[in-house]
Parts: C-alpha cells; structure tokens; sequence
C-alpha cells in the first residue's frame, strides 16, 4: 500500500532530461563508451581565484550557519556592479537583487508567487522547460508561443489572442536562446517591453548564456531598454557564465516589487545560499574576466567542428553567435526526433537532445551541447557521419 499521489503530480512527469541521463548512464555503466552532447553542463572547472574563494570561505568556521534569506550584502553589490559595467543598467542593492539557489529554482518559484488556477503564463514554445513545469504545478495554464526559423526563433507577440492575454501574468523570454542559439536585438526587447506594459504583463527575460558570446557579437540586457524595470525582471547564471553549474547559484535583478515578492515565498520555501558559495560568485564577479574570452573562443572551436560536421553528415544548420548548443535540423529519414535520437544512442553511442523536448516546433531538430571535451566532440561528430552514411 502507498498514499496516492497529489494530482499535480499528473502534470510532473520526469524531466525530460532526467529521462536522457538514465538511458545514457545505464549504457555507460554497462561498459559502453557513450559520448554525452545532450546537457547543457560546462565542462571546464572555474578560474582558480573562484576555487580559492570557495574554499577559503568554507574553511572559515564562522561561515557554516544559516546564510540569511537575501544574499550577503557583497554578493548583492557585487550583481549590481556588474550590471552597471556590462550593460550600463543602474540596479537598487536593496530592492532590486535577489541571489538565488541557481536561476532554476528562480523561475519555477516565480510561478507560484504569481499564477493561480485560471492564469495563462506566456511560455516560448521552444524554451527551457521549466518555463511551463512551474506554471502547469503551480495550477495555472501555459499558453505557447510559436516560434519559427523565418522569424529568427522570436515569437509573434501580437498574435497571442485577447482572451488569453486577459489572463496572462507572465511572459517568458530568453535570448541568447536555448535551445536554438538565437539572439535578439533591442528593439525586439523593446516592443516586448511595450507590450508587457499595454496587456499588465510580468516580462520575465532569462539571459544565462549573455556571456557565451562568439564572433564578436556582445548580448545585450532585456534591462538596458529605457524603463524595462518598470515591468521586468531578468534571470541571470553563474553556471555558464563561470563553469559553475553544479554550485548551484544565480540571480534574479530589476522590478522591485515582484523581486520582493518571489523573495517573500522563497522564505517559506528555503534558507538561503551556502556562504562559501556566495563568496566565491563574489570572486567570480568582482575577479578577472579575461578567462571567459578564451573559454568562449575554445566553444567556438568546437562549434565549428560540430556545424560542419553536422552540415557533412546532411543536418541542416546554422551557425549560432552565442550559448553553448548548435541547433540542427535532421536530414529527412521518417524518424522523429526522439526516435532519432533514441537511434543515434544505441547504434553509434552519442547522446544529443531531441529537439521536441524542448516544445512541438522542435520536431525534426536536435541540439547539440558543446560542453565537452573538444577531442571528445570530435569523435562524436566523426560518429553521427559515420552512422549517418550507414543508416
Ligand atoms: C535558458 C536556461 N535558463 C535557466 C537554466 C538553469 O540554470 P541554473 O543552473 O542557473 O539553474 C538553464 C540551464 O540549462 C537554461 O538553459
């Protein structure tokens, strides 16, 4: 005998992710040499002044109490600066940065600080998942928008209908874009912004690959847009930023009022951020950046190694300016991209993602992590072509 599960529970099937990592694990652990491009996990370490930050704070006695709800007073200081020097973007320490356990466990709050039963939160219909499991848990309805290939992966805001608009609260963005690599330009922020403002919207934009930036391009703030923080917030990483994606720790900035609020249900929900942990995103912050333009410049090496291969082995793909994945339309074998997918693991032991996990319109796509060792992604791609040509 066992309770029964809560109904919400229908609508929290296991991640898709989780369901990738065990068939990949199971085959590693019975021998087979499979090479893991699905998860979007940096494969580096961090600098060395993080490592040490890390560990000079922990080995500090004082500094395994309870941490406090907010962030420490530095670490808050230390997002506000870096906002202003990246993007020019002048922040409140007090009211307008929250650190959080990483930004995943930001977004899936948000949606119980703000969505009831009979609420529509806006989710880009290819986007990461969570998006959508936090609002379906937390009762409400997600509504997806259409995003294609001939509009640069934006969605059609103005084609949302009224009736769903009229109870929307949220709607959800992120450029540079998992999964398609898509960047957005600021004028696509402004009329996003613009229309959060006309429909009474929260504009949540997530940019945790801002610094994952190749060819000279630099990703800009959904909050540099003049007035911005009059209706958005923004998500931000340290785990892709500075390869510390098992730490646990991001942030959310800009509107005080809803930063207030996710901060109040998340004193009921948890009890803050190991300190070590924030002292080290101090380090990472406040420490040499020079470190990223190097890292930035081995993924594009590796990006080239995957988009050319990929364009080799008959994928249709583009070449993405930023994040940390190639996006690629598969050459046409009746398969869905699961089924594809599902395939290429058993027959040639490379695990990418199917595109349809990360929403309908990316069926028929896979992305490709380049999270990897760079001789590891090569053998990979020399795979695919390999199995390609024999399937
Ligand atoms: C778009 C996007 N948002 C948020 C996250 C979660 O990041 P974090 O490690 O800060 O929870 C990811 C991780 O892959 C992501 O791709």
């Amino acid at each position: 005998m066992h309770p029964e599960l809560a109904r919400r529970m229908e609508r929290a099937p296991l991640h898709k992710f989780a369901g990738l990592e065990k068939h990949s694990t199971e085959l590693i652990s019975s021998g087979r040499d499979v090479i893991r491009l699905d998860i979007g996990s940096p494969d580096q370490p961090p600098a060395p002044h993080i490592l040490d930050a890390l560990t000079q704070s922990a080995n500090t006695p004082g500094h395994h109490g309870y941490p406090g709800y907010f962030g420490t007073p530095a670490l808050r200081q230390a997002v506000v600066d870096y906002y202003a020097r990246r993007f020019n973007v002048t922040l409140d320490v007090k009211t307008e940065v929250l650190p959080l356990i990483g930004s995943k466990e930001g977004i899936y709050n948000l949606a119980f600080a703000y969505l009831d039963a009979g609420d529509v939160a806006l989710c880009p219909n290819l986007g990461y998942p969570t998006y959508m499991a936090g609002a379906l848990l937390a009762g409400a309805e997600v509504y997806a928008l259409e995003m294609r290939p001939e509009h640069d992966w934006t969605p059609d805001l103005d084609s949302i209908p009224a009736d769903v608009l009229q109870r929307a609260k949220i709607l959800w963005l992120n450029y540079p874009n998992n999964p398609t690599g898509a960047t957005a330009s600021i004028e696509f922020f402004a009329h996003a912004i613009d229309f959060a403002r006309r429909h009474n919207l929260l504009l949540a934009h997530d940019n945790p690959y801002c610094e994952i930036t190749f060819d000279g391009y630099v990703a800009p703030s959904l909050l540099q847009v003049p007035g911005a923080g009059e209706v958005a917030i923004e998500f931000n990483s340290f785990s892709k930023t500075y390869n510390m994606g098992g730490w646990r720790l991001g942030m959310v900035v800009g509107n005080a009022q809803s930063i207030g609020s996710l901060s109040r249900l998340k004193t009921n929900v948890d009890s803050g951020i190991f300190r070590a942990i924030q002292d080290a995103g101090v380090a990472a912050l406040t420490g040499d950046q020079e470190w990223l333009s190097e890292r930035n410049e081995l993924y594009a090496v590796r990006r080239d190694i995957v988009v050319n291969g990929l364009r080799q082995a008959g994928f249709t793909v583009d070449r993405p300016r930023a994040t940390i994945y190639v996006w690629a339309r598969i050459p046409a074998t009746g398969l869905t991209s699961e089924q594809f997918c599902a395939r290429l693991l058993d027959e040639a032991l490379v695990s990418i993602a199917p595109g349809s996990i990360f929403g309908v319109q990316g069926e028929q796509y896979v992305r490709i992590s380049l999270g990897q060792a760079t001789r590891r992604i090569e053998e990979a791609i020399q795979r695919v072509i390999h199995w390609n040509t024999l399937a």
